[in-house]
């Protein structure tokens, strides 16, 4: 490692240092005061590559939020802070500590996992992921039970927040259906610490604010939300990530688990392969997302188009179409890879999840680079990543035509994977 490297190595470890609250770290100073779901996943392997006992810390405090259905939220509200809007005053769950009603991409036991096989300190890998295993299981039941009740291996995401990717184009037409009035009072908090041009629009907030007052309105009942849900998608990155994170959770049942486990999850795995193929777009050359309501293929092409190859399920001839559409996006932006489709007329380089490019984002894609045959298109992914942060900072997102940092400063996810990258 170059000394500038190092250098910003341990950048990225004092920014995850000040960010922590005390077992879970923030997201982000003001902007995100609590702890976020997938943002805990990434952090805790960033955390990994420097103090595993504090690693395994950070996904313990996640887990203090489970729900007994097995549901992870999005959100845990482990200390009050006026920063954020929707706070758990407007969630109204009353648990201890209060949590959010939805959850976020399943990236958990990826990240157990791998902090499982990269442990220095075996003991309390084995410990930890002991404990942890059978959380896991719960959350992946309740992602069959809860979002997939029929069984079409495709899972249900009710919420744009719980895809992760909140105002992607890719949930324009669906987001539309959303009536704009609401029952709660906004108070949007996010333009105070981010520039308003970087952040959903109103109207998108009127919309995410429907949904939560939807599913309070049903006392966060997981079948009632999903049969009165207004926003039903099968998201692509979101079932790809679950895939993925089925075969990681058998590779830990076949050591904490039982064999019935693991008939169940293999079973889940074989539905979950057959279906994510009808997400492909021939005409596109991509994976996409499926509007569950319209029951139509969302024809918006996003960098979750690119996750099934984290999830090691695509044929050689989809490889083969990714890693073209990749190179297209290539000669239209210097910067890899934007979060949409650069071709596309709703694409904006600045704006959130319209088009800046997300570190963890590019970190699974160049996983799923190198499972699919493609290291040089990989290690492309990685370079830019790191020269992304190395020239912009450790920022929320970067913005994929002049590479200047965008969002939050400090990110806990972009230090985490500046770690994973820098270490790998
Ligand atoms: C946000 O941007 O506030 C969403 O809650 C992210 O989960």
């Amino acid at each position: 490692m170059t000394e500038e490297a190092a250098a910003r190595a341990e950048q990225a470890r004092t920014i995850l240092r000040t960010n922590d609250r005390g077992g879970y770290a923030v997201p982000t100073a003001r902007l995100y005061p609590f702890q976020w779901n997938w943002d805990s996943a990434f952090v805790a392997m960033g955390w990994a590559c420097f103090d595993e006992t504090r690693a395994w810390q950070e996904i313990l405090s996640l887990l203090k939020g489970q729900w007994e259905d097995g549901l992870i939220p999005q959100i845990v509200f482990h200390a009050p802070s006026d920063d954020y809007f929707p706070g758990p005053d407007v969630w109204g769950i009353a648990r201890d500590p209060p949590t959010s009603g939805i959850t976020q991409p399943p990236v958990l036991a990826t990240a157990v996992r791998v902090m499982l096989e990269s442990a220095t300190d075996h003991a309390l890998a084995e410990r930890m992921a002991a404990t942890i295993y059978p959380r896991l299981l719960l959350n992946h039941h309740w992602w069959q039970t809860a979002r997939d009740p029929d069984g079409s291996g495709l899972v249900a995401t009710l919420h744009p927040w719980e895809t992760g990717m909140d105002n992607s184009p890719a949930w324009d037409a669906a987001l539309a259906r959303v009536p704009t009035q609401t029952t709660t009072v906004i108070r949007r908090r996010d333009t105070d610490h981010v520039d308003a041009s970087a952040r959903p629009r109103g109207e998108e907030y009127q919309r995410f604010i429907h949904l939560v007052d939807a599913f309070h309105a049903v006392g966060w009942d997981a079948a009632r939300m999903l049969a009165v849900s207004p926003f039903r998608v099968a998201d692509i990155g979101t079932n790809a990530i679950l895939l993925r994170a089925e075969r990681d959770l058998l590779t830990l049942a076949t050591r904490f688990g039982t064999p019935h486990d693991s008939a169940a999850i293999s079973e889940r795995i074989a539905r979950q392969e057959a279906a994510l193929p009808r997400l492909w777009n021939a005409g596109q050359g991509g994976f996409v997302s499926f509007d569950l309501i319209a029951g139509t293929r969302i024809p918006v092409a996003t960098s979750a188009g690119f996750l099934p190859l984290f999830a090691r399920c695509a044929t050689a001839e989809q490889i083969g179409a990714m890693a073209a559409k990749i190179d297209r996006w290539a000669a239209l932006v210097p910067h890899l890879v934007p979060s949409t489709d650069p071709g596309h007329p709703a694409f904006e380089p600045l704006r959130y999840w319209r088009g800046p490019i997300w570190a963890v984002v590019n970190w699974m894609i160049a996983d799923g680079c190198d499972w699919a045959g493609h290291p040089v298109l990989a290690t492309r992914i990685r370079r830019d990543t790191i020269g992304l942060i190395s020239n912009g900072g450790f920022s929320e997102y970067f913005n994929p035509v002049d590479g200047r940092g965008v969002g939050g400063a400090d990110f806990s996810w972009t230090a985490a994977i500046y770690l994973l990258l820098a270490e790998g």
